[in-house]
């Protein structure tokens, strides 16, 4: 299983903080943003990361990296995103290096408090499909949130505006190597991007998708408000524990 952390995109919602550089080299407390993902791939015992990286300061991110060494990692590989186009859009980036593997994706702005071990070990096991992660939070309009019938997810909604349950699905992603030809068949939304909620509803509706809830506390980091929470938390308690 390969790792793939997406750190591409203009980071408009936090201009001017994203004015001169890339959102996931800000800082969330002691660390810049970037290296909590890296950090929650190594601890799921994945060894080949990629880094799609794109619009401000790409280079920065191969002068910070490096080849991984402060992650225990014996190289990394990155590839360039141009322009924006979306989760998904990024992902198809990724193909090449995927080469047929299942891989597990972590947007570069999600932080956990402990680690996703377990999750990928049952989706190993998995005979195909998907599989993501949910935590229930209070404010779900801001993410994807999964409707549920008899416990069974089956549609994700993207931000909307009345949620049908109290749960964000979080940026970790789990996929089978056709995760690639699901991409090429999305449409752009109403944002215009490829959402990967879509690439997610394209897995339910083929009911080969599995969910978990996470333990501990998650966040994105990606608005000033969540920046501030990421930087707060993981300066109470920490990120990433084993
Ligand atoms: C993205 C996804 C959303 C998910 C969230 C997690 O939102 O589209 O489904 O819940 O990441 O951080 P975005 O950050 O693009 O607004």
């Amino acid at each position: 299983m390969k790792g793939i952390v997406l750190a591409g995109g203009l980071g408009t919602r936090m201009h001017p903080l994203t004015k001169v550089t890339n959102k996931h080299l800000l800082p969330v407390y002691d660390k810049p943003m970037i290296y909590y993902p890296i950090e929650t791939l190594v601890n799921a015992g994945i060894e080949e990361i990629l880094i799609v990286t794109g619009g401000n300061s790409a280079g920065d991110f191969l002068k910070l990296l490096g080849n991984g060494k402060a992650f225990g990692l014996k190289h990394l590989n990155y590839t360039y995103q141009e322009g924006e186009g979306g989760i998904a859009a990024a992902l198809a980036l990724a193909e090449y290096f995927a080469d047929k593997d299942r891989i597990i994706v972590v947007l570069g702005d999600n932080i956990i408090e402990g680690n996703i071990r377990k999750a990928v070990q049952d989706f190993i096991k998995q005979e195909s499909g998907a599989k993501i992660m949910l935590k229930e939070v209070s404010d779900p309009n801001r993410f994807g949130v999964p409707a549920f019938e008899n416990g069974k997810i089956v549609r994700i909604d993207e931000k909307p505006e009345h949620p049908a349950s109290s749960y964000a699905v979080i940026g970790v992603y789990m996929y089978d190597s056709n995760v690639f030809d699901v991409v090429k068949t999305l449409k752009p939304s109403v944002r215009g991007e490829l959402e990967i909620t879509d690439v997610n509803n394209h897995y339910i509706k083929e009911g080969i998708i599995t969910y978990e809830i996470l333990e501990g506390w998650w966040t994105d980091a990606g608005t000033f408000d969540s920046l501030k929470y990421a930087t707060n938390r993981v300066a109470e308690t920490g990120a990433n524990k084993l």
